[in-house]
């Protein structure tokens, strides 16, 4: 359990003593609370900012000791600008820096004071948002740490409570609880699965993981070796053949909609719990980030999670394939042929674009078996994504305008940015490169585009469903740290997913 500070929303009434932070708009302009507090102390806000400089510009801040008439120890100002130029995410951003500030300044428990946000429907999602940003900041994977050194100690403390005052607290704590908690329980869910690493979490562990979430009301079934065999899911098989783990079809299903004459939504993720390249081994450098290459199925199961625990009313199935990718006398060779469940055949040119092999029955057995209206999945595919795109963007690839329209909305109003790549039809030159001269298809096409040639690999497993696939490899792990996430793995998707369900779907 990741400790985060408790959020109190209340009325506004100034305590006494601690940390007071105050919102301040654009042009320096102060609530009514801090000015009045300003003027029965000879002005000393008014006095601060005029020194500092501080003009309640987005982003900035000030910090004030307070004269020795009052009690409190710290009054900080911080800047929101104009309220209609800010975005959800800058409040979100707002929060963690709030956060961030507070543990590094080892202040345990503050009070904001943001009497400028209106009590609007816009201004209590930007209260929830604070809030949330908040908590998102302070998340810590620190299992392993028998002792905090006193390094960390120094760094940063942990923040027992911060209570935010605003002008209607009550409906700003409801969105928070209903909304953001449980955004942030699945967000901390994948942040942890990725974050553990692989000698502990194996398939093994991660199914048992996966099946414990029946507590939530998600139906979990898993999906063992024998039933792969049975079902002829031979391309995800051979990828686990040098493990000595088992290989696992994980499938979640959230009802939330019981009454729903529609197809579900599916969505799909790439469960390597380690990729070592296999037989077609990686080089050691950087090896250790593989734990991380279950990133995909991580943000299915903390999706599936928020959905659980949101009460989502909307019918969602999450399937992962969970396997471990090992060189051993057992393991598969470049040169292999195997028949995925589709009944095409697969030439593995190469051991390491095994994230496909996991994909492609991943993806046939769940339109198959569910005919999802819409289908989605997300994986740590490839490095060429991160060579097109940095750690900016995840990349999106879809059979789908409507998909890709949506998708993008979603990454901007979330702050989890896709940008859409090139996919061709079958048939098409971009789909040739993936032809094999012995089989149906090879798993690797060549030099150039290989986050393309990925995803043509990936289409010729979907049959004609609406579908998009979304590769993560830049911005699952060691990507960008932000005012909202410090951390190593990013939760990345969690957000991006709740987001298009809760609008495309939810009635
Ligand atoms: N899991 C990797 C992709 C990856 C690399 C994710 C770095 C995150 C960080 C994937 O299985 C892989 O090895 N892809 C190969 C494909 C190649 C052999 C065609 C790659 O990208 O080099
Ligand atoms: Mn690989
Ligand atoms: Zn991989």
């Amino acid at each position: 359990m990741i400790k985060t500070a408790k959020i109190n929303f209340e009325k506004i009434n100034l305590p006494k003593t601690g940390t007071l932070i105050f919102t301040v708009t654009d042009k320096g302009a102060l609530s009514d609370s801090a000015k009045t507090l300003d003027k029965d102390h000879g002005k000393f806000i008014t006095k601060a900012m005029k020194v500092g400089e501080f003009t309640g510009k987005k982003s900035t801040s000030l910090e004030i000791l307070a004269p020795s008439q009052i009690n409190n120890e710290r009054i900080i100002l911080i800047g929101t600008g104009k309220q209609e130029d800010a975005t959800p995410i800058d409040w979100r951003h707002l929060g963690g820096t709030i956060a961030g500030g507070l543990a590094t300044k080892k202040i345990n428990k503050a009070t904001l004071i943001a009497e400028t946000i209106e009590p609007t429907q816009e201004g209590t999602e930007n209260l929830a948002n604070i809030a949330h940003g908040a908590t998102l900041r302070q998340y810590k994977f620190n299992k392993y740490k028998s002792n905090e050194t006193d390094q960390d100690k120094q760094k940063s403390i942990e923040i027992d409570a911060i209570s935010i005052q605003c002008q209607e607290p009550a409906k700003a704590k409801k969105l928070y609880n209903d909304q953001f908690v449980p955004l942030q329980s699945g967000v901390f869910s994948a942040r942890d699965l990725v974050n553990e690493p692989a000698n502990i979490l194996g398939p093994d562990e991660y199914a048992k993981r996966i099946k414990a979430l029946s507590s939530l009301g998600l139906e979990i079934q898993i999906l063992a070796d024998k039933d792969l065999k049975k079902l002829k899911m031979h391309s995800l098989l051979g990828v686990g053949e040098g493990s000595r783990q088992g290989t696992y079809l994980a499938v979640m299903r959230w009802n939330g909609n019981p009454k729903s004459k529609d197809k579900p939504v599916a969505i799909v993720g790439k469960g390597v719990t380690f990729d070592t390249g296999g037989i077609s081994i990686k080089g050691s450098g950087g090896m250790e980030d593989m734990k991380g290459d279950m990133g995909g199925s991580a943000t299915v199961v903390g999706l599936m999670q928020t959905l659980a625990k949101r009460k989502a009313k909307v019918n969602v199935i999450g399937v992962v394939g969970l396997v471990e990718n090992m060189p051993d006398g057992q393991a598969q060779r470049p040169g292999d042929i195997v028949t995925s469940m589709s009944g095409q055949t697969i030439e593995v040119i190469n051991t390491d674009a095994e994230g496909r092999l996991v994909l492609a029955d991943a993806l046939w057995y769940t339109q198959g078996k569910y005919s999802p209206s819409h289908m989605i999945n997300l994986a740590t595919l490839t490095g060429a994504i991160m060579v097109a795109l940095g750690k900016e963007y995840a990349g999106l690839f879809s059979n789908n305008d409507e998909i890709s329209e949506q998708l993008t909305q979603s990454g901007e109003r979330t702050g989890e940015a896709v940008w859409r790549m090139p996919l061709g039809k079958i048939g098409s030159s971009y789909d040739k490169l993936v032809n094999s001269q012995f089989a149906d298809m090879k798993n690797t096409g060549g030099r150039w585009g290989g986050a393309i040639t990925a995803a043509q690999f990936l289409q010729r497993h979907v049959n004609d469903t609406p579908w998009a696939h979304l590769d993560i490899a830049g911005v699952a792990m060691a990507s960008n740290k932000s005012p909202i996430s410090q951390s190593w793995a990013s939760g990345f998707g969690v957000d991006l997913l709740n987001d298009w369900i809760s609008v495309n779907f939810e009635k």
